[in-house]
């Protein structure tokens, strides 16, 4: 070693002796003693080294073995993930082909490194139009429940898998049976696949999907399922508001906050005394349920502009708008919503359309809506129970929210109307309608011990097949 080489270590404080012959000593000196330790226990030594030398290489061969599995799983989970399901192709149409594919490579990502989050190994298998459609921005009432279900699920962590038919479905369900916790399609869908050999389970059919797995997105009261009113999903409180045909229904709902809640509201005070008509049909001003055939608008005892955003003139004679109401032409969403939240006091309800979605967005916009009463037992005309009215859902509602009015009430409906006028509100949104709330409900379906109640529900149907007790609807669990 040459000396020069020396200059590369740290300078010493000493600069009287030279750093090389230092540092030289140093080394022979430390070496001596592993010589001297050497000679005397030649055997212990060696064999300590040569223990520690093995272990190490164990070790180490271990690792190496482990590592390379390892990567190598992960390394082909990945490249023949970019080989499935491919994702995020330009001008692609099918939007929701596009989420499944998605959602496939999280869900084959995290199994295979054993990591999914909670949840996400339960697939949710979505096979109602309404869901594709709601993906894309569809707005009808069924699309706005199908958001709202499809933004809980995905809130939970489950994973949401689309389909448009039943033949789709049925060969989307063959291949993860396991993995699908629930089905939820339309009602004829329901019925269709209940009675094809092709899609629900039986003993020949072992992959088919289960009768008590499927059930039905049925925006109507009612039943609308081959297992009863139990596997009827409701978007509407069906079992309170109408306990004679809906009593066991499933109340799953739908919740308009998320959109809602973006939406800032206008101060009362900066709106102008407006009231928004909801209807977006002129034929509606002119159908046997309209509530308020002879009210002269043009005649309010208020000082009040009404307006309504009308999206189709129907053919004469059903072409007009009473007089009195200025026709602000078709809203989008957005336009909708600012008319909506500029109404600085009510928003009329006249009769069509049922179970809109817009009453919600209003009293979520600080706007109370006056409701008709389209029917009622004429002893007992205060009693709900047995009230029909425009939207059902807000039967059970009070004013400054919700003002009822019978049909044809003149009075009554101008009454309202100055009360509604003068009585703000804040934004109100039904404690059963918040997302929690759906949220809640959403996991009693899909964790509930549905084959369990099927079972009981079968049993129930042998014993009333066995009397001959008229057409008795059958199946496998
Ligand atoms: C997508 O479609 C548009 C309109 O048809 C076309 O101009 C564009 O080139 C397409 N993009 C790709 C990447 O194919
Ligand atoms: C609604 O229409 C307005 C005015 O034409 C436009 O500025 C806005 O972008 C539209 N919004 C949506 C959501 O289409
Ligand atoms: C209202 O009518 C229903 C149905 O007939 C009945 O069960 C209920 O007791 C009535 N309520 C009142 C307060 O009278």
């Amino acid at each position: 070693m040459a000396d020069d080489e020396y200059e590369l270590l740290p300078s010493y404080d000493d600069h009287d002796s030279e750093p090389g012959q230092v540092r030289r000593q140093v080394k022979f000196s430390s070496l001596r003693l592993v010589r001297r330790g050497i000679r005397r226990h030649p055997t212990v030594i060696l064999l300590s080294s040569l223990t520690l030398v093995l272990l190490a290489a164990a070790f180490l061969a271990y690792d190496v073995a482990y590592l390379k599995a390892r990567l190598s799983l992960a390394g082909s989970y990945n490249a023949f993930l970019t080989h499935l399901w491919p994702v995020g192709l330009p001008n692609r149409t099918d939007v929701w082909e596009n989420e499944n594919s998605k959602a496939m490579h999280a869900l084959m990502s995290c199994m295979s490194t054993d990591d999914c989050k909670e949840n996400q190994d339960s697939i949710v298998l979505l096979s109602s139009h309404h869901f594709a459609e709601a993906i894309i921005g569809h707005v009808s009432g069924e699309d706005i429940w199908a958001t709202s279900v499809l933004d809980a699920v995905r809130e939970l962590g489950y994973t949401p898998i689309f389909t448009t038919n039943n033949e789709e479905l049925a060969r989307t369900y063959r291949q993860y049976p396991d993995l699908v916790k629930v089905v939820i399609l339309e009602a004829a869908a329901a019925e269709s696949c209940f009675s094809d050999t092709k899609c629900i389970k039986t003993t020949n059919h072992p992959l088919g999907i289960p009768a008590w797995k499927m059930f039905s997105f049925h925006f109507w009261a009612g039943n609308g399922n081959p297992l009863g009113n139990a596997w009827t999903l409701s978007p509407e409180n069906w079992p309170v508001i109408s306990p004679d045909n809906s009593r066991d229904n499933f109340y799953l709902g739908y919740s308009i906050e998320k959109t809602c809640l973006q939406i800032p509201i206008t101060p009362n005070e900066q709106r102008p005394r407006q009231a928004y008509v909801l209807a977006k049909e002129t034929r509606y001003f002119f159908d046997k349920e309209y509530a308020w055939p002879t009210l002269a608008f043009d005649a309010a005892p208020i000082d009040v502009e009404l307006i309504a955003g009308i999206s189709r003139h129907n053919p004469p004679p059903m072409d007009t708008l009473p007089k009195g109401i200025a026709d602000v032409g078709k809203l989008n969403k957005t336009q909708f919503y600012e008319h909506l939240g500029r109404s600085r006091v009510t928003l009329v309800g006249i009769g069509r359309p049922v179970l809109s979605p817009s009453p919600y967005d209003a009293l979520c916009m600080g706007v109370p809506f006056i409701n008709p009463v389209l029917s009622w037992d004429a002893k007992r005309p205060e009693n709900r129970t047995l009230w029909l009215t425009q939207h059902d859902g807000l039967k059970y509602q009070n004013p400054p929210y919700v003002y009822h009015v019978k049909k044809g009430d003149v009075n009554g409906f101008w009454e309202a109307l100055r009360t509604a006028v003068k009585t703000p509100i804040e934004r109100y949104i039904i404690p059963d309608m918040t997302m929690k709330a759906v949220e809640e409900r959403l996991v009693k379906l899909i964790e509930g011990n549905w084959k369990e109640k099927a079972e009981a529900l079968l049993n129930k149907r042998k014993i009333a097949a066995a009397k001959g007790k008229g057409k008795i609807k059958l199946f496998d669990l």
